[in-house]
This record gives C-alpha cells, sequence and structure tokens, in this order.
C-alpha cells in the first residue's frame, strides 16, 4: 500500500484522486470544525470552495434547519451564521442541522475529493480513530493512502504536515508494509522534528499566530487535544453525512 502526501489542495485535480483512499487535514481549521460539528450532531456538511456557491445552494434549500458557516481571513463571513471556530460548533448551534461549510483551505481540499472512494476528515482531535478507520478498510491496499494537506495561501503549513507525521507513524506501525512516497518520508520526519510539543508547534506556526493575533488563540488549545473527539467525518461525493465512532 503506497502513501503518499500532498501539501496544498490547489495544484490538485480531482481525477487523479479519483478511487483513491483519502485523509483532507486542516488542523487549524476546517478539519477539526467539522469533526466538532459532526460530532455535536449536525445532520450534514456541505463543503463549498466560495461564498457565492455557499449563497446559491441555501437559497435553493428554502430550509430553516440549513444554515451558512464559514469565514474568510479566519473570521466569520457578514451574513453568516457560523464561523470556523470549533467553539462555535455546540450541540444547541448545529444538531440536527445542515451546514454549508465555506474556508479558505480545507473546504477546498474537500472539493477536489468528490471522485475518493474513500474520504475522511483527519485533525490531531480524531487522530487514533481516523488510523483506526483507514486500517479497518478492506481494500486501502488497492486504493493505496493520499494525505492531503490543506495548507495556507497556496503554501505548505508545519501544523498540516506534523498531524500527517503522526498519522503515518501510527498508521505504520498497523500496516508495517505501508510503502512511503519522497512526501511521506518527509511528514514522518516533519513529525520528529516538531511532534514533541504539537500545541508549542500549533501556536508558533504561521497560521497559529494569525488566529491569535484575531482573538482566536483557544481554537488553537483545543486543536491540539489528541484524541479528544473519537469520530471519524466521512465525505460522500460532495457531502458529509456519516461518521465513523469509536
Ligand atoms: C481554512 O480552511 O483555510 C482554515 O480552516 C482557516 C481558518 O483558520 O479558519
Amino acid at each position: 500500500m503506497k502513501a503518499r502526501v500532498y501539501f496544498s489542495p490547489n495544484t490538485l485535480d480531482e481525477i487523479d484522486l479519483r478511487d483513491k483512499t483519502i485523509v483532507v487535514i486542516d488542523v487549524l481549521r476546517a478539519s477539526t470544525t467539522i469533526t466538532y460539528a459532526m460530532n455535536a450532531g449536525a445532520r450534514e456538511v456541505i463543503p463549498v470552495g466560495s461564498v457565492d456557491q455557499a449563497m446559491k445552494i441555501v437559497g435553493n434549500l428554502f430550509s430553516t434547519s440549513t444554515i451558512l458557516c464559514g469565514e474568510r481571513g479566519g473570521k466569520r463571513i457578514e451574513g453568516f451564521k457560523l464561523g470556523n471556530s470549533p467553539a462555535e460548533y455546540t450541540k444547541e448551534a448545529v444538531e440536527g442541522k445542515a451546514l454549508i461549510l465555506t474556508t479558505t483551505n480545507g473546504a477546498v481540499a474537500l472539493t477536489k475529493a468528490k471522485h475518493a472512494r474513500h474520504c475522511y476528515i483527519g485533525s490531531f482531535v480524531n487522530l487514533s480513530a481516523t488510523v483506526r478507520a483507514l486500517s479497518e478498510l478492506s481494500d486501502l491496499s488497492q486504493t493505496g493512502l493520499v494525505i492531503i494537506c490543506s495548507g495556507r495561501e497556496d503554501d505548505f503549513s508545519l501544523e498540516d504536515a506534523v498531524c500527517a507525521g503522526l498519522m503515518l507513524t501510527k498508521l505504520s506501525e498497523k500496516i508495517p508494509e505501508m510503502e512511503l512516497t519522497d512526501s511521506a518520508r518527509t511528514v514522518l520526519s516533519v513529525y520528529r522534528e516538531y511532534g514533541h510539543d504539537i500545541y508549542g508547534t500549533l501556536t508558533q506556526s504561521e497560521h497559529g499566530k494569525y488566529l491569535t493575533s484575531i482573538g482566536f488563540a483557544d481554537d488553537i488549545k483545543t486543536a491540539s487535544e489528541i484524541d479528544s473527539v473519537p469520530i471519524v467525518p466521512v465525505l460522500e461525493q460532495t457531502v458529509i453525512k456519516k461518521k465513523i465512532s469509536f
């Protein structure tokens, strides 16, 4: 089974991801937030790439149980009900609701995965659950594994690479015959360098510093809590409806 990592979704062609097993990681913050939302009982999350598209979908649905969520520049989009802070995604706010979510990088990465065989949303908060879900797939050796780090501004982000490195470290304990591409070996070594202090690494990352500067320091703490949410959100084509619970 071959494991490959991409450091940004932007150059990826969705056709190249057809029939692959994919994990999309956006530690700060979309994959953490989606995991919180599904754990709090959201009926579904529909990730979309643009604000216009989000408005169009909500307009077509005519439903009071559908809410607009997302960020630009890390802040809630004007007129939207929720931003992209996991703290907002409580049971009261999202239970039974369909969430149309647009974020700068994470939601874009998810839109590329619509032809995947399996697509899981991974982060530190559901790390072991994601590894377990992957290791229980009966067809992983045929599909191979592609981890998409959502990155930041079309570029590499340290927090996603460290998370991918920890995920592959744990997965290789379960699947020792896993074949590592150069990108996979790179995240393993990034994890060895930075994995001893996940919270510190997130705080010192470029996006962590930015989030702190706009008042979201608590989200960094939340996002660094390994295995605090034992579920794996699953994207099926264009919608996250299902979650695997452990
Ligand atoms: C993104 O998708 O770019 C992020 O989740 C940004 C954020 O921190 O809200």
